[in-house]
């Protein structure tokens, strides 16, 4: 896929990804506009993926790459050839400038695509791969692994229900969202060896929800200055997304895993 506009399917899977609700799915860009990385830390990604052996010249694939911010951070910092894959054509133009910016253009490619259409040609064409904020653990593991040579490392980023400290009673109502122990057997049991993994504590989960927050809500400012009768959907959302963020920091933890493929 390579076109201006993303059909409306994938529209709504964009919308979905960014709890951004269908009402205002024509205004994801303005609402982001405030945010470079759209998942985890960008720097965090790249330390990890250089810890694993990430070297020179390995090509790392990053599916949903919104702005490119992970895909820099690795160029940067490891100095790999990354492709970034994202379905949202606004977010792959800033990715490009944000590229250029960062003078690592020559080591980044940017496409529009749909991260669940890996297709054949790619199957194990990455020393390493990555999905920061999209699919649950499970699906994205699958995709990651399929992408990436054997011995290869894949990162993901996604939720981990707490089973200890102050929080764990409170977590017992989120049953459906698997424990880390959970999380890491579903990636044993594919054959791959989880490397590293860790969720973000309260203090550090607070300092990033707040952070988040701050810049949503000036998105939100903007876009209903400009948009007013966006106001009351656009209240709400943000409504939603400071409660998003407050689960994040007490029961439900953001986690990163580095997994060598087996
Ligand atoms: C939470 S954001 C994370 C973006 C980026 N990984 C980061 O950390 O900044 C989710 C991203 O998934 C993209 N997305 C949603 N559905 C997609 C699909 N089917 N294929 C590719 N990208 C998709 C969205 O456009 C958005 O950029």
């Amino acid at each position: 896929m390579n076109r201006r506009n993303a059909p409306s399917r994938l529209l709504a899977q964009i919308a979905a990804s960014l709890d951004v609700p269908p009402s205002l799915s024509r205004y994801i860009r303005d609402l982001m506009a405030p945010l470079d990385a759209l998942g985890s830390s960008p720097r965090q990604i790249a330390t990890r993926l250089a810890a694993a052996g990430a070297r020179p010249g390995w090509r790392v694939l990053d599916l949903a790459c919104g702005k490119g911010s992970g895909a820099i951070a690795v160029a940067r910092r490891c100095r790999c050839r990354v492709l970034g894959v994202d379905a949202f054509p606004p977010f792959i133009d800033e990715a490009r400038i944000a590229a250029e910016r960062a003078a690592v253009e020559h080591l980044c490619a940017f496409e529009v695509g749909d991260a669940s259409r890996l297709p054949r040609s790619r199957f194990g064409a990455f020393d390493a791969a990555m999905m920061i904020g999209l699919f649950p653990l499970a699906r994205a593991a699958a995709l990651l692994r399929r992408a990436v040579r054997p011995g290869g490392i894949y990162i993901i980023d996604d939720t981990v229900r707490v089973e200890r400290g102050p929080w764990a009673r409170a977590a017992r109502r989120w049953t459906a969202v698997p424990t880390l122990r959970e999380s890491n057997d579903v990636i044993e049991a594919l054959g791959d060896r989880v490397l590293w993994a860790r969720s973000l504590g309260a203090d550090q989960g607070l300092r990033r929800s707040r952070a988040i927050v701050a810049r949503l809500r000036r998105g939100v400012r903007t876009l209903v200055r400009e948009h007013p009768r966006l106001a009351t959907s656009a209240r709400h959302y943000l409504r939603g997304q400071e409660r998003a963020e407050r689960l994040l920091c007490g029961p439900l933890r953001p986690t990163i895993w580095v997994v060598r493929r087996g």
